[in-house]
């Protein structure tokens, strides 16, 4: 069952909340940069628009997916409807570098978009791997990143979430948004390829964007409560659930970091 900590963290697997930060996330960043944060929270270009729906961009996106469901993604970035893209690394993901919280080792950020998040994780502790559909997501993004000083500890590779085979798993997958942009019927599928993909120690961390008044997407409605439901078939538990209170202004109160970990078997023998 789900408490509520002083911290304001809800934690399930008492021995694995332990190794969580004491505090909330947000004040583990010094007063100016939290400001910072928040001022950079304003970015991407429906800052307006707090329904998906009313937004003319993603309606833009939905036009696109439904006359192009093979080749939507990529069409949709070859024309600039990218109404989802911060135009700027994910406030939260420097938090989460910055407080020490995040595991080290390979990490996979699939349908990383822009790639903004990858760049910011990857480190001579972190090798980072962005996926993505979308050949001119990657393009922009090798285009972008890749004569920046970190550049040889991440990599941006133009694949299938669904059917890409990696020669090694991953200690890491931060996912978000993703989950939300695929078709629902994919769901169940997106949570078996998490368990194929991360070591069996390994660590899902998902940035919940919480919609539920959606009659299409994407983004698709989505809730903890959806993850839920096909992680735990998967062998997977949430080990905690935190509101990102550094969200970005139109998902301010929208948005929660949850933290899955693997059940461990204990063996009898
Ligand atoms: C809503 S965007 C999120 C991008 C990024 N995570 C962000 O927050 O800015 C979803 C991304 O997933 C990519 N995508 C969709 N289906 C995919 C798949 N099956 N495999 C890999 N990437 C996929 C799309 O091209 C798109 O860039």
């Amino acid at each position: 069952m789900l408490r509520l900590s002083r911290t304001g963290v809800y934690l399930r697997a008492q021995g694995l909340a332990r190794s969580l930060p004491e505090k909330p996330l947000s004040t583990l960043l010094p007063a100016t940069e939290r400001l910072t944060a928040r001022m950079a929270c304003g970015g991407g270009d429906e800052q307006r628009f707090r329904d998906p729906a009313s937004n003319p961009r993603v309606v833009q996106l939905r036009e696109i997916m439904k006359s192009d469901a093979k080749d939507g993604w990529n069409k949709s970035w070859e024309e600039g409807v990218t109404p989802w893209d911060l135009g700027q690394t994910t406030p939260v993901v420097l938090q989460l570098v910055q407080s020490g919280s995040l595991p080290k080792g390979r990490i996979l950020v699939p349908g990383c978009g822009s790639g903004y998040d990858v760049v910011a994780m990857a480190s001579a502790e972190r090798f980072v791997v962005g996926l993505e559909i979308a050949s001119s997501a990657i393009k922009k993004a090798k285009e972008r990143c890749s004569s920046l000083p970190n550049a040889n500890q991440f990599t941006f590779v133009e694949a299938d979430f669904f059917t890409w085979q990696p020669k090694e798993k991953f200690d890491l997958i931060f996912d978000y948004t993703f989950f939300c942009a695929i078709d629902p019927s994919l769901r169940s599928a997106w949570a078996e390829r998490i368990r194929e993909l991360l070591k069996p120690d390994g660590e899902l961390i998902t940035l919940i964007y919480l919609i539920s008044d959606q009659k299409e997407g994407p983004p698709y409605n989505n809730t903890v409560d959806d993850y839920e439901k096909v992680l735990n078939p998967v062998g997977f538990s949430c080990v905690a659930i935190e509101d990102n209170e550094i969200a970005v202004e139109r998902r301010k109160g929208s948005e929660k970091i949850g933290r899955w970990k693997q059940h461990v078997t204990k063996s009898f023998l």
